[in-house]
């Protein structure tokens, strides 16, 4: 019985140590406002692309030999791949709302303190947001001293701050809107907040 446990055991531990990421089912944003299906379909693909190579990076550099090159340079790409996964599960789950932050929150009350209004706030993060390049804009807040602070990532991997929670998340890679705005960024903005989930952002 003793051998059985203990066998019953290491077959977890394996288990756990095979586990792959698995993509998660964001279908029931399809009608969403101002979000095209077509756009959104093509985007949850994309998606499910770098859930894909993350597993397959991590069980590639697994049976890697760890002195060679091929292994650093792989290691570095893990990053963005997976950051690029882990972003859009972000993003996706802070979108399907209503777009309203009610000011009984105390995260909209935080806001107000730290940039003087929400408005003010909102500025800030769409100036972010319009920055020249392909990238995210991220509200981080610093467990140190509770900062709410809106940041500019490049890529997926460059920028984030180390040890922050991501709070509020926008993708602005030209994929999440020429299709359907073609360069006009701001109005893809526009849609974007006429669709956050102020819910599931006050919860993180
Ligand atoms: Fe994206």
């Amino acid at each position: 019985m003793r051998r059985m446990l203990l066998l019953c055991g290491v077959c977890f531990i394996s288990l756990l140590s095979a586990a792959q990421y698995q993509p998660k089912d964001y279908s029931n944003l399809l009608g969403m406002n101002g979000f095209g299906d077509d756009l959104l379909k093509m985007h949850f693909q994309l998606y499910q692309g770098y859930v894909k190579n993350t597993n397959l990076l991590l069980d590639t550099l697994k049976e890697m030999d760890t002195s060679t090159y091929a292994f650093t340079a792989l290691k570095r790409r893990l990053g963005w791949e997976m950051d690029g996964m882990r972003l859009h599960e972000l993003y996706f789950e802070n979108l399907g709302g209503k777009g309203v932050l009610d000011s009984k929150f105390s995260l909209y009350q935080k806001i107000v303190a730290e940039f003087g209004s929400y408005d003010a706030w909102k500025k800030d993060f769409i100036a972010v947001g319009l920055t020249r390049g392909i990238g995210w804009v991220i509200m981080y807040q610093d467990p140190q001293s509770g900062k709410l602070i809106n940041m500019w990532i490049n890529e997926h991997d460059v920028g984030h701050l180390a040890g922050g929670k991501p709070l509020l998340v926008m993708d602005v890679f030209e994929h999440a809107y020429i299709t359907q705005y073609g360069l006009a960024k701001q109005q893809y903005i526009d849609a974007f907040f006429q669709n956050i989930n102020w819910d599931v952002v006050t919860k993180r």
